[in-house]
């Protein structure tokens, strides 16, 4: 569950989580015009935070939104929002919508102030049932648009295919476009097989990850290659191990796909090995 906790973040200010309110002009409301980050924060400490205000910043100017805040008051607030909550884990939410206009025009009026939400909610340990069992996937058809390599706040593809999947008692769909594998429906994916690793490249077909980024690390740690390069639907389906990897959920091994089992049926061995390296980063990072 992602319950807000008490304080949240409006247009520059820390306030009651309760009493936050923004008009329903709002180009954020009347057309899902605007960006988003969830960042993860470990121990009131905010993970990999930069590459998390690099990717609003680039997502800033594909929309033409100039960025609100500079990077230092940027950190202020992530920083007094955490602390007004109390600290420790916690997922982050930020948001810079176009901001409210006077009416509803499909072109933006000049000059309008963007709009800043940010909430957060206690981020749990990673499910014991899901790092025993590992979690359920279904492969679907990615229906989202061609500029996935946005974090755009127009998020009605993902919400379809999520329920999609869930329809199919699965936790994450895994998308394809024709036979090429995009990404989860809110995550990166890896794919084993006899010991190699491999995730697709960056492109407009997939967000740049940076839990994507930590794995690689995780990766470097532990002197394992990653193939980085476009993965077949044939590949994800004889694959020995998949995972998928994002803020909220570090990476997690999928077990089972379309209802078959992934590899032996269990987390793999280097899912193992990458598991316990996360965690060592994390505390190596958040102390
Ligand atoms: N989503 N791909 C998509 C489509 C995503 O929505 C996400 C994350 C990722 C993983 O990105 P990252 O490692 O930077 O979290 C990949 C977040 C967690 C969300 O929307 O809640």
């Amino acid at each position: 569950m992602t319950d807000a906790l008490p304080y949240s973040l409006l247009d520059g200010a820390i306030v009651a989580t309760h009493e936050v309110r923004i008009s329903p002009f709002d180009r954020g409301f009347l057309f899902g015009d605007g960006v988003y980050e969830v960042v993860p924060s470990y121990n009131g400490k905010p993970f990999r935070l930069e590459a998390h205000f690099e990717r609003l910043r680039s997502g800033l100017d594909a929309l033409q939104i100039a960025d609100p805040y500079p990077r230092a008051r940027w950190l202020e607030l992530v920083h007094e929002l955490i602390a007004a909550n109390g600290g420790g884990d916690m997922g982050i939410y930020l948001e810079v919508t176009r901001g409210t206009g006077r009416g509803r025009d499909f072109l933006p009026e000049a000059d309008m102030k963007p709009t800043v939400f940010g909430f957060c909610w206690r981020l749990k340990e990673p499910q014991p049932a899901s790092l025993q069992q590992g979690i359920a996937a279904a492969t679907l058809e990615d229906i989202r648009w061609s500029r996935c390599d946005i974090k755009s706040i127009s998020l009605l593809g993902p919400v379809l295919l999520r329920m999609q999947a869930a329809q199919q008692d699965a936790d994450e769909a895994i998308l394809l476009r024709g036979d090429v594998l995009a990404e989860g429906g809110s995550s990166a994916v890896f794919v084993v097989k006899q010991d190699r690793i491999v995730t697709p490249p960056p492109g407009r077909e997939r967000l740049p990850s940076i839990t994507r980024l930590v794995v690689g690390d995780v990766l470097d740690a532990l002197g394992l290659p990653l193939d980085v390069r476009e993965v077949h639907r044939d590949e994800l389906l004889a694959a020995d191990e998949i995972w998928i990897a994002s803020s909220t959920r570090e990476a997690l091994p999928v077990t089972r796909l379309d209802g078959k089992v992934v590899g032996t049926g269990q987390p793999g061995p280097l899912w193992r090995r990458v598991f316990e390296e996360f965690q060592a980063l994390k505390k190596r990072e958040a102390g």
